[in-house]
């Protein structure tokens, strides 16, 4: 399918460069809602998985879907493509002005958090989340061959960091995820991370992350659960904290005319970003054939990345549907309207809202608790 847009949006051009123009002219048409690099400014966009122009620093590529500038400062998304390393991803560091959330796309890899004398450990697979509140002190190592870390980082703008410290800037005219190369990993020395606090990057150096991780998963001194238990979301906004696919808190709602089922399962409500952000996954059906997607707008921004399936969208102001694959990221502005659907058996996307005129919270109005991770069977 996406062969067929990137298709149809180079037909459109050589065949009559005069009509596209004119389609853009008369209403904004889906090829001007993908987008290539990101805006620098706030309006409603898509990008690609892998098309945007990325930052190298070691052997790790970071590539930024949503920026300080797309987002008003909203947020930041950065997708965070690397191999395995024998070394941590970055020095132990805190941030005392940004919560950032790490998210499991493809491959392993480990997460620390520590604070208050408690220290977390964990691997984490595709469908895996972390919380890492201010002033908590963490790092990562890369596990497997492809892996990739989706990062949220609340307010928008911490990308300013990741250009700074680029060793390369970064395109692939075949799309290639990460370079071939011999790339040491770039904890960042010693010296260059002490002076990165003016990007709001503290340098933790005496913390030495626990490596011995049980079968589970799991090392350091904390609760120790993981994909064996339940895994709650913090109660607070300072509390770091940990949830394995499938094992946190789980709801269940249907579009409104029960076209499609909606599960949505929160990492990030109100309580745990006092009302900044928030940030999930909703797993859908696909959409009943001759059923409507619902229709949004909320007061703040929403930014969706598909995780799983293929999920259909459709944004106020552009003509026609688009059909987003894993790792694509639609974003929509505060007051825009918009329709998403799964148009694949079984589809997921992560997603980040603005406030707390949200997406989730939206959904949750009419959603009952629900302890599967799967919709009704009929
Ligand atoms: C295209 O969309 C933008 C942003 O939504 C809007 O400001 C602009 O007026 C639209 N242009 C047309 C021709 O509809
Ligand atoms: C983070 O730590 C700094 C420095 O100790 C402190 O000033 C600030 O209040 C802390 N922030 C939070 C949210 O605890
Ligand atoms: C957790 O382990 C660290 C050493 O790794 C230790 O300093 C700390 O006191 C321990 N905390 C608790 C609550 O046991
Ligand atoms: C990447 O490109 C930007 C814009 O052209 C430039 O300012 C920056 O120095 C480049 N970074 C590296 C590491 O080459
Ligand atoms: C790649 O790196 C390894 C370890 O850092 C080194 O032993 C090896 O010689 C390097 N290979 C090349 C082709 O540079
Ligand atoms: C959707 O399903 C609910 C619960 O089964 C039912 O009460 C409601 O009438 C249905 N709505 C529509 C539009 O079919
Ligand atoms: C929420 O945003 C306010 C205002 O920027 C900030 O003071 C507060 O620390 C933030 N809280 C969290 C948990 O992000
Ligand atoms: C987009 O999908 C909706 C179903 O949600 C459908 O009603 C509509 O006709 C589609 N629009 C286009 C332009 O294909």
């Amino acid at each position: 399918m996406r062969t067929s847009v990137l298709l149809s949006a180079i037909l459109a051009v050589t065949a009559s460069e005069a009509a596209t123009f004119t389609a853009r002219e008369a209403g904004n048409s889906t090829n001007s809602l993908i987008v290539s690099e990101t805006p620098d400014y706030v309006r409603p966009y898509i990008v690609r998985a892998y098309t945007l122009p990325g930052v190298r620093l070691g052997p790790q590529v970071y590539r930024f879907p949503v920026t300080g500038p797309s987002s008003g400062y909203a947020f930041t998304l950065i997708s965070t493509a690397a191999p395995a390393s024998t070394e941590l991803g970055v020095l132990p560091h805190l941030h005392q002005t940004h919560y950032e959330n790490f998210y499991c796309l493809r491959g392993r890899y480990a997460l620390w958090t520590s604070k208050d004398g408690k220290t977390d450990g964990r691997i984490l697979t595709p469908g895996d989340y972390g919380a890492v509140p201010h002033n908590t002190t963490h790092t990562f190592q890369m596990l497997d061959p492809f892996v990739e870390q989706v990062g949220v980082i609340q307010p928008g703008g911490f990308e300013d960091l990741f250009y700074f410290l680029a060793q390369e800037n970064y395109t692939s005219s075949t799309y290639a995820p990460y370079p071939q190369g011999n790339y040491t990993t770039p904890g960042g020395d010693a010296e260059t991370i002490s002076k990165l606090q003016a990007l709001d990057v503290y340098a933790e150096l005496t913390f030495s992350p626990p490596m011995a991780f049980d079968a589970n998963g799991v090392s350091g001194n904390g609760t120790g659960v993981w994909h064996n238990g339940e895994n709650s979301l913090a109660a607070d906004s300072a509390t770091p904290f940990f949830v394995a696919k499938g094992y946190g808190p789980k709801c269940l709602t249907s579009t409104t005319n029960n076209g499609s089922y909606f599960i949505i399962e929160p990492f990030i409500t109100s309580v745990q970003s006092d009302g900044n952000f928030t940030e999930g996954t909703i797993t859908m059906s696909q959409l009943s054939s001759g059923a409507q997607a619902d229709t949004y707008s909320f007061t703040g921004h929403t930014a969706l990345e598909v995780v799983d399936g293929l999920v259909g969208v459709s944004v106020g102001g552009y003509d026609g549907n688009v059909t987003l694959a894993i790792g694509d990221v639609v974003f929509v502005p505060a007051g825009t309207k918009f329709s998403f659907w799964g148009e694949a058996a079984y589809s997921k996307v992560l997603y980040v809202g603005q406030g707390t005129d949200t997406l989730d919270a939206a959904l949750l109005r009419s959603a009952t608790v629900w302890d599967s991770v799967i919709w009704p069977a009929s």
